[in-house]
């Protein structure tokens, strides 16, 4: 079988999750799920950023340790997760004992192979960002808090790898994903490339790691953090687990934090001899009005609003539908509402009602047979027995809103179908006519498959229609058309109920 490893950011653990980490981490999800009716093996990896100078003063300031700041802290990202239906497999934290000796492992190991060294290095450091940052991102102005440091630090001998990296990135055209964000990396690699600063000193820093070599530094967070997707999957630990989920399919993260990706994990792991991922897919940002929606500039919207409201799956539809993976997309309520209101209430929730009264009151709540068709009725059958394979292609070059699109435009086909045939006038007549039967079945299929594809987005709701047109679990997976003939339909409430102007 083939196998699908991918992985999200860790998110900081200081900051109150929002919108903008619900996207990556339900857009995983998402992937997941398909890839997992497509038939592949998947290892889904998340979890939180614990050490740094950031969680260090939180703690300060609410009078607790570090320790028992990020063991309070990270249940913030559990419980969207869990409200929020992700099917991850292993959620992993900086702080996990395993991680903490992996990461020291890692640097003794590179420390001995002579990839790190220790040098005085004199710098602008900003503190916002946690590191040195170069004459030409503090003319950018992008960085808070900055400061001249003059100190000792270890290095990483990044610059070593530069063309390397430049080779891979040349010669494994979707290695970066999309295209403007590996040309963005390729000009930031035209420039020569400096070593890593992977220490801080104690005397500034305490919350991190400890390099094992010299116990008055920590470990650079990022170089801690980025390590996860190594740890997470039982490097070192479980040699045959490990080689058989790494090197990851996926590594998945907003645009913002594609260098650290593309650049410093890179290179760490080319001087751990352990193979690249297959690709690094930076998405854009939601935007609140034209500006980044982040908890600095304070526009954050919190998904268990929206949650408690109108369901998680709402929130997945929109989120998935909304945003084409690489360019950025708005958020406000108004889009929010019209997308629901149109796609979910209307289309699909109206449709499935549709047909489930004309089969309760012509069918007596059975799913009758198909005989003889006609030209109308093939049209639809064509669209039901091709969309899998056209939906499932859109996921596999990552088009999750063109995909949702398809089955959508499927679902809008079907309410036009039932407007075309009329069959509630036909049965009316003579309930025992082929062709009105036909039509009720065909269309009830059409709806079953819909929610079929539809599932790794909304999985709940999705179940809903599962159960209400009996479908058994073992047949969820199965695409093909001609299930659902016989079925005894369910009685159900409205499935998405509308948003009123008032609300
Ligand atoms: N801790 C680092 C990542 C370490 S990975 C080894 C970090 N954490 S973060 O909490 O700032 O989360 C970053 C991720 O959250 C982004 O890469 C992106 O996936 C998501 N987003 C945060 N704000 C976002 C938006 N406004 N829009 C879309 N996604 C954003 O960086």
């Amino acid at each position: 079988m083939k196998k699908i490893y991918l992985t999200t950011p860790l998110y900081y653990v200081n900051d109150k999750p929002h919108i903008g980490h619900a996207y990556t981490t339900i857009l995983a999800d998402v992937i997941s799920r398909y890839q997992k009716l497509s038939g592949k093996n998947v290892y889904f990896l998340t979890g939180t950023d614990e050490h740094g100078q950031k969680v260090q003063e939180a703690a300060l300031k609410l009078n607790t340790t570090p320790k028992d700041h990020v063991d309070k802290f990270h249940k913030n990202y559990l419980e969207l997760w869990s409200r929020l239906n992700i099917d991850f497999d292993k959620f992993i934290r900086t702080t996990d004992e395993n991680h903490v000796n992996k990461v020291k492992k890692v640097l003794q190991t590179l420390w001995e192979k002579g990839e790190i060294y220790q040098a005085e290095y004199e710098g602008l450091y900003s503190v916002s960002e946690e590191r040195f940052i170069t004459e030409k991102e503090y003319e950018e102005g992008e960085y808070r808090e900055v400061k001249k440091l003059k100190e000792k630090n270890y290095f990483f001998k990044m610059s070593k790898y530069q063309e390397q990296l430049i080779n891979h990135i040349n010669d494994n055209s979707d290695f970066i994903i999309p295209e403007s964000r590996k040309n963005e990396i390729l000009g930031f690699l035209k420039k020569p490339l400096d070593d890593l600063c992977i220490s801080r000193p104690k005397s500034r820093l305490e919350w991190g790691i400890e390099i094992p070599f010299d116990n008055d530094y920590v470990t650079y967070v990022w170089f801690d953090a980025l390590l996860n997707y190594i740890t997470g999957i039982k490097w070192d630990r479980d040699n045959d687990f490990f080689k058989s989920w790494w090197p990851a399919d996926y590594h998945l993260m907003g645009k913002d934090i594609i260098t650290t990706h593309a650049v410093y994990w890179m290179t760490m792991l080319m001087a751990n001899n352990l193979p690249l991922p297959k690709h690094i897919i930076a998405h854009g940002w939601w935007l609140i009005d034209k500006t980044k929606m982040s908890k600095s500039i304070g526009n954050v919207i919190n998904p268990i609003e929206l949650i408690e409201h109108y369901g998680e799956d709402s929130l997945r539809y929109f989120l998935m539908r909304e945003m084409t993976l690489g360019q950025d997309a708005s958020f406000s309520f108004e889009l929010f509402k019209r997308r629901y209101n149109d796609d979910l209430a209307n289309d699909l929730g109206n449709l499935l009602n549709r047909i489930t009264i004309l089969i309760r009151k012509f069918c007596n709540n059975h799913v009758p047979d198909i005989q003889n068709y006609d030209k109308i009725d093939e049209d639809l059958i064509d669209k039901i027995k091709i969309l899998p394979n056209k939906s499932l292609k859109n996921i596999d070059n990552l088009k999750i809103n063109m995909a949702i699109e398809e089955i959508m435009s499927v679902v809008r086909y079907i309410n036009k179908y039932l407007e075309l045939k009329e069959p509630w006038k036909i049965l009316k007549t003579n309930n025992t006519d082929q062709s009105g039967l036909n039509t009720l079945s065909i269309a009830c299929e059409a709806i079953a498959l819909s929610a079929k594809l539809l599932f790794p987005v909304m999985p709940s709701k999705c179940d809903e229609i599962f159960k209400i047109l009996n479908i058994p679990s073992e047949s969820r997976y199965n695409l093909k058309f001609g299930q659902i003939s016989g079925n005894h339909i369910q009685k159900h409430n409205v499935l998405f109920p509308r948003i009123e102007d008032n609300d």
